[in-house]
């Protein structure tokens, strides 16, 4: 019985592998690593342990991996530190907030309605937590009444950044009001951090956040994780670092095949992030642009849509949602119920503006002129056989 699990699961696998490669995935939350990335995570360093003290043998190797992905981390993004222990996004957050906020702090964040990160820490560990107001739109945030929150409520915490996140959030503006306040300000750039490393976004630390964080996998192409920056305010760097070290609050062991795997994406971003990050973009806009001019309803006319890798299509309701996302699925096009589509990783198999248009194309096709997907799924997979290559890494 044990064997045929195991054999059920590496047909799982194989059959998921093959499926996913002929698929045109268009979930933002996702990426493909390079080959040099790939081997890391597989690697004998997956099966090792990682701590501080001079605990564990038979780290000749594998003791330098966190000081390199450290180092590039910091030129790559412009910080004094960094932290490449958390093992996701959601800890990388969890370590700001553990660190920095005293039970009954009050944080001020985005909420689920507004694209907000649906952060249910509340629950389970006393904080106030208060919503930034937003414009009717939905997406674009009111500057003036976030300001009367921040001043009204002397949050610990600001957090801004967003899960859909078309188009900047006001830093600049609200920068000034939360250092008077006393608070400190926090990028959550789990979705564009990727942008941010390749300057095709806007830049957290120059418009005024003192810490900018988030996953290592959406944008960003590397390994599962989380990445911790601090600026330059050593004090706020410490008092996170202790959630992570020496007795450590939210992950002890960190992985060596992970920072490892960390360490060589950081490499191509810092290499080949402008390119890429600018092609990702452009992809996005291309995308919403021609989606709209087929007809199919894209969030955001009033802004040009996007200028993150994001475009949203809107839907009444959960359930509409869900259904589009369905009939995409039959069609072998991959997306979320959001419905949110990311240019992401069809840029990183090397597609540019023209295979945006042909992908509006096909999904006119399939949304508004109801063609079958069996007809549509034979087009992905045609498009898809010639974009079986990562781009913007090095060579093996
Ligand atoms: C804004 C934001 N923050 C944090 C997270 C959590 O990231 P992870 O999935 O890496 O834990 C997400 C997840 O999508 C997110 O959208």
């Amino acid at each position: 019985m044990c064997a045929e699990i195991a054999q059920k699961i590496q047909t799982a696998m194989k059959n998921h592998e093959q499926w996913r490669q002929n698929c045109l995935n268009l979930i933002p939350s996702e990426n493909l690593t390079s080959p040099q990335v790939r081997a890391m995570l597989g690697s004998d360093f997956g099966h090792r342990y990682a701590w501080d003290e001079p605990w564990y043998g038979g780290q000749k190797y594998t003791i330098k991996i966190e000081d390199f992905a450290v180092t590039v981390a910091k030129k790559l993004f412009g910080a004094e530190y960094a932290n490449v222990r958390p093992l996701s996004g959601h800890l990388s957050l969890m370590s700001a907030i553990m660190g920095l906020c005293q039970p009954n702090d009050t944080i001020v964040i985005s909420n689920y309605e507004n694209g907000g990160y649906p952060l249910n820490l509340q629950a389970r560990f006393p904080l106030d937590v208060q919503y930034l107001p937003y414009k009717p739109d939905r997406y674009t945030m009111n500057v003036p009444r976030a300001v009367e929150l921040i001043n009204r409520v002397n949050p610990r915490l600001v957090i801004l950044g967003a899960s859909f996140f078309l188009q900047p959030h006001p830093v600049k503006e609200l920068s000034k009001v939360t250092k008077e306040a006393g608070a400190v300000l926090v990028y959550d750039g789990s979705h564009v951090l990727g942008l941010i490393a390749g300057d095709q976004f806007q830049n957290p630390f120059q418009e005024g956040a003192q810490i900018l964080l988030g996953s290592t996998h959406k944008t960003f192409f590397g390994p599962q994780g989380g990445i911790i920056l601090v600026k330059d305010d050593m004090d706020l760097a410490e008092q996170i670092d202790l959630t992570l070290r020496p007795n450590p609050v939210l992950v002890d062991n960190y992985h060596h095949h992970r920072v490892a795997a960390l360490a060589i994406a950081l490499a191509e971003l810092l290499e080949f992030g402008k390119e890429y990050a600018k092609q990702v973009v452009e992809n996005a806009q291309v995308l919403a642009h021609n989606l709209a001019a087929k007809d199919i309803p894209v969030i955001g006319t009033e802004w040009g849509f996007t200028s993150s890798h994001q475009v949203l299509l809107q839907t009444d309701s959960l359930k509409q949602g869900i259904k589009v996302r369905d009939q995409l699925e039959k069609a072998n096009i991959i997306a979320d119920a959001g419905v949110r589509l990311g240019s992401q990783e069809v840029t990183r198999r090397g597609m540019k503006a023209d295979k945006m248009q042909e992908i509006a194309e096909l999904f006119s096709r399939l949304l508004v002129t109801k063609e079958s997907p069996e007809r549509i799924k034979q087009n992905v997979h045609a498009l898809v056989q010639q974009f079986q290559a990562i781009h913007y890494c090095f060579d093996s």
